[in-house]
């Protein structure tokens, strides 16, 4: 990429694409259902894993879910990483300091394996939100976890969860891209941090049944694919930045493979690079969203 990779500037660009793709059904089927099935007698207890630097706090608020919920929102938002809740903290500062838009938000850098076994985070929450996030977890051991911290028929709202299919275009060598793509889905599939699995490539379709084995019931699922195109030549917002750091996560994913060549590969990065700078690239990413009732 032309700019230093910056991982909270890629999140920030990601917004745009995320606002795009989000699956406009599992969005009503949630509102309607935080709605209708929430308490309305007190603060709802809301608490988003993954959160990154805050953008869904700024989407439920722009897009209104919780605009009907009378003694407004608790909305508990931890991430791993002490930058991205650094960077949360200035962006959301009209949030976390008093409550606009009858939102108190509380930002804290935790693990959500840590945060998920702490005895008063039981049953705790009306609303779980993960965001982008599954993808990267071994769902066998996140899932109960997360679920665990939800009282019972409380809902789960889980979107962007990658599943099994990324495309740049226009294909050049269908072999080449092929291969890259192959290897690059298979990284996913066996990526290892802090000594556990961590990641899955058809983590969206392998969603629905590993919710219904953890009692969990779906009540909406729909895609919520990144489609990432220019339009009059340039790409909106910062969303040239974001493919950059797509085709980055690619290289530094993939630099060194034994069963790439490796000019091969360097030529293949510079010719996509370039389709960027002059608006030719197109990026698609296959993605599923989620949302439900947590069992009784
Ligand atoms: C792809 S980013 C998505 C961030 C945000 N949801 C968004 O879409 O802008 C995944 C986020 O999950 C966080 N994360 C990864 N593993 C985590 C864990 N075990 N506990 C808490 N946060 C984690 C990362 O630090 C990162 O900010």
């Amino acid at each position: 990429m032309t700019d230093a990779f910056d991982f909270t500037r890629y999140l920030a660009s990601k917004r745009t694409v995320d606002d795009r793709a989000l699956n406009r059904h599992v969005w009503q089927t949630l509102a309607d259902a935080v709605e209708s099935e929430l308490p309305r007698d007190r603060p709802l207890r809301v608490l988003e894993v993954g959160a990154g630097i805050g953008t869904m706090v700024e989407r439920v608020v722009e897009w209104g879910l919780f605009a009907r919920s009378a003694f407004g929102v608790d909305y508990t938002a931890i991430d791993s990483e002490e930058s991205n809740i650094e960077v949360a903290r200035r962006r959301l500062a009209h949030l976390t300091s008093g409550g606009e838009a009858g939102l108190r938000v509380q930002l804290e850098t935790a693990n959500l394996y840590e945060f998920a076994a702490r005895q008063e985070n039981r049953q705790r929450f009306d609303l779980i939100i993960a965001h982008a996030l599954l993808d990267l977890l071994h769902l066998p051991t996140a899932l109960p976890g997360l679920l665990q911290m939800v009282r019972p028929t409380g809902l789960f709202y889980f979107s962007i969860n990658f599943d099994g299919a990324t495309l740049f275009l226009p294909e050049v060598d269908p072999a080449l891209d092929g291969r890259i793509e192959a290897l690059y889905h298979h990284s996913m599939d066996t990526r290892i941090t802090d000594g556990q699995p961590s990641g899955d490539s058809r983590t969206g379709r392998r969603l629905f049944h590993a919710l219904r084995a953890c009692g969990a019931e779906v009540l909406a699922a729909g895609s919520s694919d990144w489609v990432v195109h220019s339009v009059g030549g340039a790409y909106p917002a910062d969303e040239a930045y974001f493919l950059g750091c797509i085709l980055h996560f690619v290289e530094s994913t993939l630099r060194g493979h034994p069963e790439l060549d490796a000019r091969e590969f360097e030529e293949w990065l510079a010719m996509r690079r370039q389709q960027v700078a002059c608006g030719e690239l197109m990026y698609v990413a296959h993605q599923l969203d989620y949302c439900g009732r947590v069992g009784g």
